[in-house]
C-alpha cells in the first residue's frame, strides 16, 4: 500500500484562513500587522521568495514593504535601516532575505533586529531561546513541519526522529523542535558515515540537504513518516526533492511531495510569526 501523502497546499490554505480571521480580529481593534523584508543584491531565487512572501501577506491582510539595497550596500546602511523598523510602530516583523553578500556578517545584520520583532527567529537571542526551549519565534520552515505532523496526527513522543541536513536555517533548528516534543534526535548530513543505517532506524525521516533524491527506498523503514525540505531544479527543468518520492511513496507511511509539500508551509509560518509579533505588540490574545 502506498503512502498517504501530506498535501502542504491544503494543510497551507486551512492555516492561511485561520491567520485571516486573526488579522480580521486585529482589524477591529484599529492594527495592522506589518512585515518588513530587507532584500542585498538581486540573486534570482532570493527576488522570487521576497516577491512570494509580499504577495501572500496581502492575501491574509498583512502591510508589507520591501527595502531593496544593492549587492555593494554597507552594512552600516542595511543596519541603520533594521535600526529604524525596530523603532517604527507600523512594522512587527523584519526579515533579511539570507543569503547576504560575502562582505556581511549575517550575524551581526540578525542581531540588530529587535528580538520581537525577528519573525525568522534567527536572531541569536531566538536561537538560544529555542535550545532552551522558551521559543519566542520558531524559524518557518521546521515551524511548518511541525504542524505538517501535527495536523496529520503523527506521534513524536518516544519515537525516533532523524535529521539529515545541519543548516542553521532548517536542520539543527528542526532537531531542537522534534527533541522539545520527545523524540530521540539524531542529527546526520550528507557526508554522515554508513547515513543509510541511521536513516532505516527513523520513525520520522527529514531531509534538508539540497542534493536531489538523495534518500532512495533501501534508506527508508517501511511505515516512517518521510518529510522532505529540499527543492532542487533538474538540467531539463523538473522540480524534485532531496528524497526519491516515486519509490519511497510506496513504502513510507506518511510522505511529502515536491513541490507541494513543505514549500507552501514556510511562508505560511512566516505570516504567523508576523501575525503573533502584532498580537503581542498589542496586547491581544488570539
Ligand atoms: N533564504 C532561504 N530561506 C530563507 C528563510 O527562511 N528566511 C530568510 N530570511 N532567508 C532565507
Amino acid at each position: 500500500m502506498g503512502a498517504n501523502i501530506i498535501d502542504g497546499n491544503a494543510i497551507a490554505r486551512e492555516v492561511r484562513a485561520e491567520l485571516r480571521t486573526r488579522t480580521e480580529s486585529l482589524e477591529k481593534c484599529g492594527i495592522k500587522p506589518g512585515l518588513a523584508v530587507i532584500i542585498v543584491g538581486d540573486d534570482p531565487a532570493s527576488t522570487i521568495y521576497v516577491r512570494n512572501k509580499v504577495k501572500a501577506c496581502s492575501e491574509v491582510g498583512i502591510h508589507s514593504e520591501v527595502h531593496n539595497f544593492p549587492k555593494d550596500a554597507e552594512q552600516d546602511e542595511v543596519q541603520r535601516c533594521i535600526r529604524e523598523l525596530n523603532e517604527s510602530p507600523l512594522i512587527h516583523g523584519i526579515l533579511v532575505q539570507l543569503p547576504l553578500p560575502q562582505h556581511f556578517e549575517a550575524n551581526r545584520v540578525m542581531t540588530s533586529i529587535a528580538v520581537e520583532k525577528d519573525v525568522d527567529g534567527f536572531h541569536l537571542c531566538n536561537v538560544g531561546a529555542l535550545v532552551t526551549g522558551n521559543t519566542v519565534f520558531s524559524p518557518c520552515t521546521p515551524y511548518g513541519v511541525m504542524i505538517m505532523l501535527n495536523k496529520n496526527h503523527i506521534p513524536i513522543e518516544g519515537k525516533h526522529a532523524v535529521m539529515v541536513g545541519r543548516s542553521n536555517i532548517v536542520g539543527k533548528p528542526m532537531a531542537l523542535m522534534l527533541l522539545a516534543k520527545g523524540a530521540t534526535v539524531t542529527i546526520c548530513s550528507s557526508k554522515t558515515r554508513d547515513l543509510a543505517t541511521h536513516t532505516k532506524s527513523a520513525d520520522i525521516l527529514v531531509v534538508a540537504t539540497g542534493i536531489p533524491r538523495m534518500i532512495s527506498v533501501g534508506m527508508v523503514k517501511p511505515g516512517a513518516t518521510v518529510v522532505d525540505v529540499g527543492i532542487n531544479r533538474l538540467p531539463d527543468g523538473k522540480l524534485v526533492g532531496d528524497v526519491d518520492f516515486e519509490s519511497v511513496k510506496e513504502k513510507a507511511g506518511f510522505i511529502t511531495p515536491v513541490p507541494g509539500g513543505v514549500g507552501p508551509m514556510t511562508i505560511t509560518m512566516l505570516l504567523c510569526n508576523t501575525i503573533e509579533a502584532a498580537e503581542r505588540a498589542h496586547d491581544v490574545t488570539k
